[in-house]
């Protein structure tokens, strides 16, 4: 029996590629970017393997050939595809849960050291040649043991976060629609109104999903209900973030610090944000270690060949 065919839209790890092979008539690409022409090149493909930055949108469902069944996506977000107009059409989609909260977690906790003790600042400092050495006045920046770690989106990664922060003696508190229960909650402080939530947030860490539902959340109106002087991160979406109004904070004061590692727009970064010295940036590294990536393509892969087997996956989340 022929195997299903797959198009994958971007280069993949060596460990994906060859699973893919193997366990798929794979049509693989050797390109790092995002393409442009995806209904062209799933012809006749039964699934398709695609990455955040891909524009799976409703019209590029609706002229999709029928014989696509599922989409899978490298990656635990799904806001690229728009999951109403698979379902509209009966395509599945798959995605990479759990797999990745660990390594998007330690990338989290890597901005929030670095915003708050100004380590790009420090680097560009000594790469300079301008560092003159030791002095107690120097980059002077916010301690983070004892200090109050707002988490807004407490699902797999926020708790990973939890836990890290509490082994640095953070005091944890969260927002969410509902109050996990105690095993998950871990002796963090449940919050369920912004009111409460946001004068806490010494650090704010964003780990809400992308999408409509939480557009633009971090705006001008919550900015100004944090503490002075917060240190805001977000490796979750750029779309959770105005970044105007984060701007404005950032050189007002209001926001002391922030770390991003991801984008509105990507891979297009707000001009602002490449003058400002008080941002961290990153380039979307969250879930990017081997054996991440490796874990990742597994598990989609895996989805993927159980729906078109007729099975439910675990990861299928539409
Ligand atoms: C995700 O998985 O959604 C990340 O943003 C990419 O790893």
């Amino acid at each position: 029996m022929p195997k299903p065919v797959l198009f994958v839209t971007r280069r993949m790890p060596a460990s994906t590629e060859a699973f893919a092979k193997q366990e798929f008539d794979a049509c693989l690409t050797p390109s790092d970017v995002a393409i442009s022409d995806l209904v062209a090149r799933a012809a006749g493909a039964d699934a398709i393997l695609c990455c955040p930055g891909d524009v799976v949108d409703a019209k590029t469902i609706a002229a999709l050939p029928d014989s696509v069944k599922v989409i899978g996506t490298f990656s635990v977000g799904y806001d690229h595809v728009d999951v109403a107009a698979a379902k509209a059409r009966g395509i599945k989609i798959c995605n990479t849960p759990d797999v990745l909260s660990v390594a998007t977690a330690e990338c989290a906790m890597l901005l929030l050291m670095a915003a708050a003790r100004r380590a790009g600042e420090g680097e560009r400092l000594v790469r300079s040649g301008q560092w003159q050495g030791w002095a107690p006045t120097q980059l002077l920046g916010t301690q983070v043991s004892d200090r109050r770690l707002g988490i807004f989106g407490m699902g797999r990664i926020g708790r990973e976060i939890a836990r890290m922060g509490c082994g640095f003696g953070m005091e944890i508190h969260y927002r969410d629609m509902t109050r996990l229960p105690p095993d998950l909650e871990q002796g963090a402080v449940f919050h369920d109104s912004d009111d409460s939530f946001l004068p806490i947030c010494q650090f704010l860490s964003l780990n809400a999903p992308g999408g409509e539902g939480t557009r633009h959340w971090l705006n001008e109106a919550r900015i100004a209900r944090l503490p002075h002087g917060a240190v805001v991160v977000n490796a979750a979406r750029g779309t959770l973030v105005d970044d105007e109004a984060l701007i404005r904070a950032l050189r007002s004061g209001q926001v002391a610090a922030a770390g991003l590692d991801v984008y509105n727009d990507e891979p297009k970064v707000h001009p602002d944000y490449l003058t400002l010295e008080n941002v961290v940036l990153l380039p979307h590294l969250g879930s990017a270690t081997v054996d991440t990536r490796d874990a990742m393509g597994r598990v989609v892969l895996e989805g993927i060949a159980a729906v078109l087997a007729g099975q439910s996956p675990a990861n299928l989340v539409a």
